[in-house]
């Protein structure tokens, strides 16, 4: 085999190794009972929605045909930004692609310490996701993490460097996407105020799903003009997308200095309408939210009978930690052969020691799957 590509091989054997070898899962589901995804509002095949993808492309076209600063910019994408800041309390808002590139693209340019005049220090929740650490990494910010959901270690930490002069900023998930629990988003902002730090939330995983109108964890908040908050369109919106709401100020500057907007076609016009007519239908939504949320504490007690692990989930994510990736891999086989499918998640993703099953609930999702579910699980 040529050198390079001996080297590639030898990555993939050693993670095999290890029982950390990602791998597709098989593309056609049809007939299994699906708990890997995370389309928890049950919207992503919605008429509503491929109507709404069809009429903004019959508007627009399929595609943005560059970038929002050159071409892309049509009436969908702003219809949709207005929206989102209404909805949110927030004075204007930002789409992009998807959730991974807002998050690289937002967290690199807010950190830049030529803008900031200074290196920041950057305080960030030990588990927070991949893409804020990416964010990081391109502004070449080192993170000083705090214990998940440790507000008072977060708090040491920001006195420990009270004193310092460097602009300061805090990161954290709101609901969190492996562990299925949730911030205090209140003393998260409290917290920032008192330490004249910027905040930086990602509502990913609450979108959809929390809030008075399904507007994220951060609805039931005053939103500061110093917190900015970001989330999707590809989970419980059912469609693709990222956003962040902010103030005015910073989202010219994102539209000035964010890479990941300023250098990549603008979302597609489908994508835009089906992902607007998605926030839409989430205010009429609050009894599926409740049923959903009510679902998920019933598969948590059948968990704990079983004598299973469900961590500090309070909401629709629930894993089910198992330790070893081989103990979990083998759980997930098992499960599938038995026609139910289920993520299995192993490091870098989550710390060592932790693989776990994760499993994402649905509104789609009935009191049967849940006991089916529980009864497979019960017989592994
Ligand atoms: C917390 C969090 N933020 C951001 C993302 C990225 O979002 P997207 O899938 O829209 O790229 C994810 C995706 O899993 C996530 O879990």
């Amino acid at each position: 085999m040529n050198e390079l590509l001996r080297r590639y091989a030898d990555v993939l054997e050693s993670l095999d190794a290890q029982g950390l070898l990602r791998r597709l899962p098989p593309s056609d589901k049809d007939g299994l009972l699906d708990f890997s995804g995370n389309d928890y509002m049950g919207l992503a095949r919605r008429p509503e929605l491929v109507a709404a993808a069809a009429e903004a492309g019959r508007l627009y076209g399929a595609g943005a045909t560059g970038s929002r600063l050159l071409s892309g910019n049509t009436p969908a994408h702003e219809a949709f930004e207005a929206r989102i800041a209404a909805d949110k309390g927030s004075e204007a808002a930002l789409i992009f692609n998807s959730g991974y590139q807002a998050n690289a693209a937002c967290i690199a340019a807010l950190l830049d310490a030529t803008a900031l005049g200074a290196e920041p220090l950057v305080f960030a929740d030990k588990l927070n996701h991949a893409s804020m650490h990416l964010g990081c990494a391109l502004a070449g910010a080192r993170q000083l993490r705090y214990r998940h959901l440790d507000l008072e270690h977060l708090k040491a930490l920001l006195e420990k460097h009270a004193s310092e002069p460097r602009p300061k900023v805090i990161l954290s998930e709101s609901v969190f996407g492996m562990d299925g629990d949730q911030a205090d988003i209140a003393a998260l902002q409290d917290l920032a105020l008192a330490h004249g730090a910027l905040l930086y939330i990602d509502e990913a995983h609450a979108t959809g799903v929390f809030g008075p109108r399904g507007y994220g964890l951060c609805e039931a908040v005053d939103l500061a003009p110093t917190t900015v908050v970001m989330g999707t369109m590809s989970k419980a919106l059912g469609v693709s997308g990222g956003y962040v709401a902010c103030a005015g100020i910073i989202r010219d500057y994102l539209v000035n200095k964010a890479g990941g907007f300023i250098f990549s076609t603008a979302p597609s016009p489908l994508t835009v309408g089906a992902g607007l007519k998605s926030w839409e239908l989430l205010p009429g939504l609050g009894a599926e939210r409740t049923a959903l949320l009510h679902r998920a504490e019933a598969l948590r007690q059948g968990l704990r009978r079983l004598g299973l692990d469900p961590g500090q989930s309070t909401t629709h994510i629930v894993p089910v930690i198992l330790g070893t990736p081989e103990r979990t891999l083998a759980a997930k086989d098992a499960l599938a052969g038995q026609g139910i499918v289920v993520s299995a998640v192993r490091p870098p993703t989550v710390p060592q020691g932790a693989s776990r099953l994760r499993i994402g609930l649905s509104a789609a999702h009935t009191d049967a799957d849940i006991a089916r579910l529980l009864g497979a699980l019960g017989s592994l």
